[in-house]
């Protein structure tokens, strides 16, 4: 997740409080870019940096590594027009190189780009006579647009130009294109957000609302395959090669609100990420008819036909998405699998360190507890493997491999893109583990590739739903405490879904395999005690509604995630979950967060930042 923007105008902001035009008009423009790059920096700080187009001083690049607060604007005088970019990074480190704006050959063209170029690779090996500077996906972009100006002799208009390249493009992205020389911006939007700002004599556009609100509340939200050229006169904007209207409505956020995208919290908002999120996190990725899985990640010849054992190491969130993946090793890659909490870590007598992967889950990359557990799997002789989702991490500078799970950053102190992303990536891990040694043929892994394919859109039916967990949260929220009950695939969601609640509310919540719940913890069960139970696929369904009526029949009320087309009649509330195989479970978990968001707001929590709680905890 990148954030792009861009302004074209006479570099008088549209409330009109920078005054009328006078000599500085131009240094404003960069202003304006930098401004807006200020305020997308939630979606990434790896690297930034602005194009700006004068009308006499041509295009001029200015990028650098670090937080936008390091990039100076571009001295442009004559500026009209500019584009910025705040990075997370994907693909290559977060070097200057790596930062956008990308150029094409003869630094004519510019390119800011959020989303990731899946075919880039055969594209850049069609563009072998173009000289390419960075490890970027993104830099075929203006080598592609420096193509199609060329066949059209130099004088083709960049919204052509940039309308040919898309249809080359694979995979999700929002870009924005400047030329020496043009008076416009050109942007196309696949699958990552792009929204324009409305004014009378200038034009906005960024990722987010955010980067120009202070400036315009009149939008326009693009959608996916639009086109648009922007100028200090307004847009068009095209869909399939026609000109088409799209409505432009007024945002009533307040700053704050703004910042969260319109929510009141970070947590609410990046569960709604969830779906952009999983987008970046598997595109790429994930082969479904050839049953082929790439992570960019490639063992020792040999040592996948020899592994005996996989160790996951995590702590709280990471160490459930580490206890859902186990499962999935197993039945996937035919190998044993273990979870342990990160601070309690040994590596066990008996085992072979050299037939042993131990896999190190943890978002920030920081923990000291998971840190531990690598250092103490690396003196063993074990070969490591992180999942994380920050590059250049303490972790990832130790282990022998990495896989990025590509979220973005979450700011709300509980986790849960991460958590989803987390899953994802680690379920692409054991179908690529259990292809290469031979344990999987095509076929049986292609429900789990469509499974995965299909998060997205089945994560975004279950926000639309948001309503009906809102209500339950209401009605039940008061309750004495919460039991989240499931099996196999449901239990480390059970467990998840229990820790955000107790995190954020403060209520007493715990997770149990379903099973469990006559040995002992019936003994809790009361008509206060609302048990939330996972009811899907890849979580056997019908022996967790046994348990369920079980806690009913002590009075507690049943809250049931339900795979769709399956019915329990005496549930309380009953959430469908679409049918996306063993992914299920971890869509299910949307709801979760959903209730556990809903029953801390009501009580006034403090959710982004939960009392005794940091984001990163670097002590043991
Ligand atoms: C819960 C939560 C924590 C983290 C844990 C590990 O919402 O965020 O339980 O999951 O502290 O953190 P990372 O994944 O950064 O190692």
């Amino acid at each position: 997740m990148c954030g792009i923007t861009g302004y074209v105008g006479d570099g008088v902001a549209l409330d009109g409080t920078d005054g009328g035009t006078d000599d500085d008009s131009g240094a404003r423009v960069g202003d304006f870019v930098h401004e807006g790059l200020r305020n997308l920096e939630y979606r990434g700080y790896d690297s930034a940096g602005i194009a700006l187009v004068g009308a006499s001083s041509g295009l001029t690049v200015a990028k650098r590594s670090g937080e936008v607060a390091n990039l100076a604007v571009p001295d442009v005088a004559d500026a009209t027009l500019g584009v910025g970019h705040t990075r997370w990074s994907t693909h290559g480190p977060p070097t200057d190189a790596n930062a956008h704006p990308h150029t094409d050959c003869d630094g004519d063209v510019a390119v800011v780009h959020n989303g990731i170029v899946e075919n880039y690779a055969a594209l850049k090996a069609d563009l072998s006579a173009h000289e390419f500077t960075s490890d970027t996906d993104t830099e075929v972009i203006p080598h592609l647009i420096e193509e199609e100006l060329a066949e059209r002799s130099g004088a083709g208009d960049l919204l052509d130009a940039v309308r040919a390249v898309e249809d080359r493009l694979e995979g999700s992205y929002a870009i924005c294109a400047v030329r020496e020389g043009a008076d416009r911006i050109v942007v196309a939007r696949r699958g990552s957000p792009l929204v324009l700002g409305r004014g009378a004599d200038a034009t906005f556009v960024a990722s987010d609302v955010t980067a120009f609100l202070e400036h315009t509340r009149d939008v326009t939200y693009l959608e996916d395959g639009d086109v648009a050229s922007l100028s200090a006169d307004g847009v068009e904007v095209y869909a399939d090669g026609d000109l088409v209207d799209r409505e432009t409505e007024t945002v009533t956020w307040e700053a704050d609100a703004a910042e969260k995208g319109g929510y009141d919290h970070y947590m609410r908002k990046e569960i709604h990420e969830q779906p952009e999120s999983l987008r970046q996190t598997i595109a790429g990725r994930l082969d479904v008819d050839r049953g082929e899985v790439d992570l960019d990640v490639s063992f020792p010849p040999g040592f996948l036909a020899d592994l005996e054992e996989i160790q996951i190491v995590a702590c709280g969130t990471s160490n459930y998405a580490g206890q859902y993946a186990a499962r999935l090793f197993e039945e996937l890659s035919g190998v044993r699998a273990t979870v342990d909490i990160a601070s309690e870590y040994e590596f066990g007598a008996g085992r072979s360190p050299d037939r042993t992967l131990v896999v190190a889950v943890t978002q920030s990359g920081e923990t000291a507890d998971t840190l531990g557990a690598v250092r103490r799997a690396n003196a063993a002789g074990a070969r490591t493997f992180a999942v994380t989702n920050t590059l250049g991490s303490t972790v990832t500078r130790e282990v022998d491999d990495t896989a990025f799970i590509r979220a973005g950053p979450e700011i709300g102190v509980a986790a849960t893109k991460t958590f989803a992303s987390q899953v994802a990536t680690l379920a692409m891990l054991a179908v690529s583990i259990g292809r290469e040694r031979g344990a999987l043929a095509a076929a049986d892994v292609r429900p789990v590739l469509e499974g995965l394919r299909d998060l997205p859109g089945a994560v975004q039916q279950v926000l639309d739903n948001e309503n009906r967990v809102r209500e339950a949260a209401t009605e039940y929220g008061d309750s004495e405490a919460f039991f989240f009950v499931g099996r196999k695939l449901g239990v480390p969601v059970a467990l998840e879904g229990a820790l955000k609640l107790k995190e954020i509310s403060y209520d007493h919540a715990e997770g149990f395999a379903a099973g469990e719940l006559k040995h002992g913890p019936l003994a809790l069960v009361t008509p206060d005690t609302p048990v939330l139970a996972l009811l899907t696929e890849g979580g056997r369904a019908d022996e967790t509604m046994n348990n369920v009526t079980e806690a009913q029949t002590r009075g507690a009320p049943a809250i049931g995630c339900v795979s769709a087309g399956d019915e329990y009649g005496t549930l309380d509330v009953s959430l469908p979950v679409p049918d996306v195989g063993v992914a299920e479970p971890l869509v299910a978990n949307v709801y979760l967060q959903l209730f556990a968001y809903h029953v801390a707001n009501d009580k006034g929590r403090s959710i982004d930042k939960p009392r005794n709680l940091a984001k990163s905890v670097t002590v043991e």
